[in-house]
């Protein structure tokens, strides 16, 4: 499987350094409109094949899309990422002009490619890709809910140990829903687990609120403490789309996703659980929401939509 990875910063050099110790893909081409940025990091990614033991052949260009030319997945990663106290909506501007183009110049050479959108504010990049592309829905999908489940279950890890339980991380289920955005994601705490144990036998309220607000605002902790966005976690997030797709394993992933009537929801694309194959996306599941989830699920979808308004001129 070939793949391309769109932009050489922090976040596509981390996904393509995941996908080439992974192993699944035969070539990774990591292209970005820097002069030498790409090369390099894919010159130094290489020379770490021996010692990791991966036979993946990545390879760096500068802006020649004639290189990226077949690939069956593509993350897009392209844009300005955010300064601390920037919201990711702050991007819009900027980022949708970065991201059309890209999306048209990958279209024209790999015009069965499943698109993966990260670029911020990235519910509204993946919105604009597909309205952009016109490509039907299951190749069009954005990261945000695998990083953002991630993330939860990083925060739950923490609270158990508070509540006396030190938790392997793989031990913990958590998933996130909604938009990519500090104030509207929504960590699904009535399906979050310890080893299938309801966290909430285990966690008392307050440090179940604490869990769920440091996810929320997870990106922007990392963006204050690092002075820029954060990257292991994103990159590895696109990293583990590629890989359900390629191996069409059918993994339950929330991503985020152009919804028609799924969730009460049409015309926009937002975060829920998505099986992700050979397709991209294969089936949406509607979980039950419980308590108030429903309503912040909604928050977030007029977020969302909000967010996509201002995309204005960019979209015609
Ligand atoms: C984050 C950015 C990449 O959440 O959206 O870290």
């Amino acid at each position: 499987m070939k793949v391309t990875v769109v932009g050489a910063g922090n976040v596509g050099a981390t996904a393509a350094n995941v996908l080439a110790t992974k192993g699944f893909a035969s070539e990774v081409v990591l292209i970005d409109i820097k002069e030498g940025l790409s090369e390099g990091k894919a010159m130094d990614i290489m020379q770490t094949a021996h010692m990791l033991n991966f036979d993946t052949k990545v390879t760096g260009v500068t802006n020649n899309y004639a290189a990226t030319a077949g690939s069956q997945v593509v993350v897009i990663t392209s844009g300005i990422p955010r300064k601390p106290g920037m919201s990711r909506e702050d991007l819009i501007g900027t980022n949708a002009k970065i991201v059309k183009s890209v999306v048209d110049q990958i279209i024209a050479h790999s015009p069965d490619a499943i698109l993966i959108i990260i670029s911020n504010p990235m519910d509204a990049m993946t919105y604009l890709t597909l309205k952009d592309s016109k490509l039907p829905r299951n190749r069009i999908l954005g990261q945000g809910g695998m990083l953002d489940s991630s993330r939860f279950r990083y925060f739950l890890a923490q609270a158990l140990k508070k509540a006396g339980y030190d938790a392997s991380m793989t031990d913990i289920d958590g998933m996130v829903i909604g938009g990519h955005s500090d104030k509207t994601m929504v960590p699904l705490v009535s399906l979050a687990t310890y080893k299938g144990i309801p966290v909430t036998q285990l966690l008392n309220q307050e440090l179940i609120t604490e869990a769920v607000e440091q996810t929320k605002v997870g990106g922007a902790t990392l963006t204050k403490l690092l002075g820029t966005s954060a990257w292991y976690a994103p990159g590895a997030a696109a990293a583990a789309m590629v890989e359900a797709i390629a191996l069409d394993a059918k993994k339950l992933i929330p991503s985020c996703v152009y919804l028609d009537g799924e969730y009460g929801e049409k015309d926009l694309c937002i975060g829920v659980p998505v099986i992700l194959g050979k397709n991209g996306m294969e089936k949406i599941v509607e979980v039950k929401l419980e308590g108030d989830e429903k309503a912040k699920f909604e928050e977030s979808v007029a977020a969302a939509r909000n967010t996509n308004s201002k995309l204005g001129d960019a979209l015609k």
